[in-house]
């Protein structure tokens, strides 16, 4: 299917030529897309106290970067030109934010970091710079001068507070109007500039490093892991050091270690909690208690939606929330698959019991709302 905000490409199109390989430029990708946010309602998330807000400023040639929430009264005393406030995670406070998201539901939602908002006065802009993310720029409010470099000196400014590149040699360059959007693909350097009062709305997705999987799946193990048995030594040889430790041992612990086994459940088990884990600032707010008759004819009645900040994903049997893990077979999988995917339950369906039983809990733990 022809999706026409990525300029009429299919998603295997987009994918074989583009994702993660070069930049797509798309103009009217979507049309009279103004943004859904002013800056003053973004300078507003930026005050609350679970953004994810930064402020970098550019003055006299030195760069600055301040970490929200912010006090308000920070917006009424910046200067008129050389700054960015960026919002992350906007998606998590604004169900429009979190419609948009998923349009690019053809992108899997393993990847998928969050959208982020970021707002800039002529000029302004968070410098020269290449991200680990693969990234679509969607320009809100304003234009936008892009400018682009396949440049492989990747050498930074030296103690600046962000990564901003010491020598970024311009390849391309790009005016961006409301409505036109820019991917890019990770580690390409890109320049930003404002032209005029700007929004930008970044769907980035993340890229975890290698590094990081593998100490993460190391904590996952850790706790999955179930060896029998002791060390053993009947045949112990006498040492002349004491000290020492015995090539023997070395040798026993090698074969004790190489049980340490995993399968692909084990792998996919950890990749559903570690991706659907909430961040750090992420706190679920617990719903007035209902009782589970109640909830099963309001949900009957009014459907159900995951929260903004939830995260779901399945794999086989296995469903994952906010970093849980449940089995489920039969219907009941069928019902929280289409939750996963969707976001959403309509009204009007009769859930199997285990389903209401889950979904019931799941909203006890805030994990789910039930539409305005
Ligand atoms: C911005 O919107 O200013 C930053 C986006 C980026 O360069 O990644
Ligand atoms: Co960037």
């Amino acid at each position: 299917m022809k999706l026409p905000f990525l300029g009429g490409l299919t998603a295997q199109q987009f994918i074989r030529e583009y994702w993660q390989k070069k930049p797509l430029l798309i103009r009217n990708a979507f049309p009279g897309f103004g943004g859904m946010l002013t800056p003053d309602e973004l300078a507003g998330l930026a005050c609350e106290a679970d953004a994810q807000s930064r402020l970098v400023l550019h003055t006299r040639g030195k760069w600055k970067l301040e970490t929200g929430p912010f006090e308000e009264q920070r917006f009424a005393t910046l200067p008129d030109k050389g700054w960015s406030l960026l919002v992350q995670g906007v998606n998590h406070h604004l169900p429009e934010a979190n419609a948009l998201l998923q349009q690019f539901d053809f992108i899997p939602r393993t990847r998928l970091d969050d959208l982020m908002v970021s707002l800039a006065p002529d000029g302004g802009g968070v410098g020269p710079h290449f991200d680990s993310y693969d990234v679509f720029l969607l320009q809100g409010r304003g234009r936008r001068l892009w400018r682009t470099s396949e440049q492989q000196d990747l050498a930074l400014v030296p103690d600046a507070p962000l990564r901003i590149l010491k020598n970024f040699v311009i390849d391309e360059e790009w005016v961006l109007e409301p409505g036109d959007m820019l991917y890019l693909p990770p580690r390409l350097a890109h320049w930003g500039i404002a032209m005029g009062e700007c929004m930008t709305w970044s769907v980035g997705f993340r890229a975890p490093s290698v590094q990081e999987l593998a100490t993460q799946f190391l904590v996952y193990l850790q706790d999955h892991i179930q060896l029998e048995g002791l060390y053993t030594d009947p045949d112990l040889q006498a040492q002349r050091h004491p000290a020492l430790i015995g090539g023997q041992m070395v040798r026993r612990v090698r074969e004790m270690l190489a049980g340490v086994r995993w399968n692909s459940d084990d792998i996919a088990c950890f990749l559903g909690t570690y991706l659907t884990e909430p961040k750090a600032h992420i706190v679920f707010d617990p719903p007035r208690r209902l009782k589970l008759e109640k909830f099963r004819v309001r949900m009957r009645r009014d459907g159900i939606l995951l929260d903004l900040r939830s995260q779901m994903l399945f794999y086989g049997d296995f469903i994952f929330i906010n970093g849980d893990h449940v089995q489920q077979a039969g219907d009941t999988l069928q019902c929280l698959t289409a939750l996963a995917d969707h976001r959403a339950i309509p009204a009007g369906l009769g859930l199997p019991e285990p389903a209401v039983i889950l979904l019931h809990q799941w909203y006890g733990a805030g994990y789910l709302q039930f539409p305005e």
